[in-house]
Parts: structure tokens; C-alpha cells; sequence
């Protein structure tokens, strides 16, 4: 049985973004460099694709070839821009900890994750304005936005002060 595709009205073109989560989708969407280097230099990135066309940290962990980047001691200054879908509260949990460095997440502050990982031990957040232009591996950009707004986490008063010099447009909350 073949299936029936409707040339005259195709369906949107699917680009893992903001579709359901499978087997098959990515969870490699790259920090725009203009917005790394707005907010850096950072020490450690311990979550980046095995190539990535540019840098983000002095020190960058590649998974899956240096093993998990969430298991490893972190130190100095990190960006953290974690995988996708059910871990990233892991990986915040871990970096409310550490504190040093900023977060880059998508706001769902709707979700148990983000209450009990970013607003129960942030110092800031910084709510972008505008969506992130996120990047695959090979530099490209999706043709659609992202489904959700980002958001930047901070945990200490330095990352603070650099996100407000950043020139990054958005609203900083202080959660009470
Ligand atoms: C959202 S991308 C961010 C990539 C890069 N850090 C950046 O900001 O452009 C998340 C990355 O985490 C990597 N990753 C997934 N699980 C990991 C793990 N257990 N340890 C380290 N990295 C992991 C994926 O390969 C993916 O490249």
C-alpha cells in the first residue's frame, strides 16, 4: 500500500524542531556564536557534538567521545546549553551547583523542572527577546524558529553583570 501525498498541498516541511520528540530527532541545536562570544569567554562547555563548526569554551566536552559530560567534574566558568527534552533538569541541577557560568533554556516556566532547578536557586534570569537562531552541527539554521522562548540562567552576581553588559536584548527577573 503506498500512501497518498497531496502534491498540491504538501505537509510542512519537518525539521525535528518542533516536532514530537523520537528515536530520530536531534538534540544538537548550537548557541549562535554571536551570542557566546556577547556573553563570554567561558572555561568549560561539557555538552557539545562531536564536531561543532565553532567554539564556545576553552574547554569543550564532546560527547559521545569524552563520555558523559554531566558525570564529569566541571570547573571555571561554564556555558551550558544542555540536551533537550527529559535530561535538561539534570543537567540544571548539576549547574545550580557548580553556579559559575551561565545557562542558556528554553523558558517553560510552567514545568516542575524549571521551578525546582532555575527559579528555587537562580540569582537571575534573563528573558530573551526575539527567538534564538539555534544552529546545526554544519552551521546551517532551521528554516522554522524554535518552539519555545529562551531564556538565560545565572547564579551569581558576575554572570549577572555580564549578561546586563551582554547588549543582549531582554527583561532580567530576580526570583523572590
Ligand atoms: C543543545 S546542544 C548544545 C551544543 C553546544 N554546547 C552549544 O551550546 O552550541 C546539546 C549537546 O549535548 C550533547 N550531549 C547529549 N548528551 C550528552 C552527555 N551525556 N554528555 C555530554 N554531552 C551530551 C549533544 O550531543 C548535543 O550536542
Amino acid at each position: 500500500m503506498t500512501s497518498h501525498v497531496d502534491k498540491a498541498n504538501p505537509p510542512p516541511a519537518r525539521d525535528n524542531f518542533n516536532t514530537a520528540r523520537t528515536e530520530e530527532t536531534t538534540n544538537t541545536w548550537l548557541t549562535p556564536l554571536a551570542l557566546i562570544q556577547a556573553l563570554g569567554p567561558f572555561d568549560l562547555d561539557p555538552c557539545c557534538p562531536p564536531v561543532m563548526p565553532w567554539r564556545t569554551a576553552a574547554e569543550m566536552h564532546h560527547f559521545p567521545d569524552m563520555g558523559c559530560g554531566l558525570s564529569r567534574e566541571w570547573s571555571g566558568r561554564v556555558f551550558l546549553n544542555p540536551p533537550y527534552g527529559e535530561h535538561t533538569f539534570r543537567w540544571m541541577r548539576k549547574f545550580a551547583e557548580h553556579k559559575h557560568g551561565i545557562a542558556l533554556i528554553f523558558a517553560r516556566t510552567d514545568t516542575k523542572g524549571f521551578h525546582d532547578h532555575v527559579f528555587s536557586s537562580a540569582r537571575a534570569i534573563y528573558f530573551l527577546k526575539g527567538r534564538v537562531k539555534f544552529h546545526r552541527e554544519d552551521g546551517s539554521c532551521p528554516k522554522n524558529g524554535p518552539a519555545a522562548p529562551s531564556c538565560l540562567v545565572a547564579h551569581t552576581e558576575e554572570d549577572v553583570a555580564s549578561i546586563l553588559a551582554s547588549g543582549i536584548a531582554g527583561s532580567l527577573v530576580r526570583p523572590s
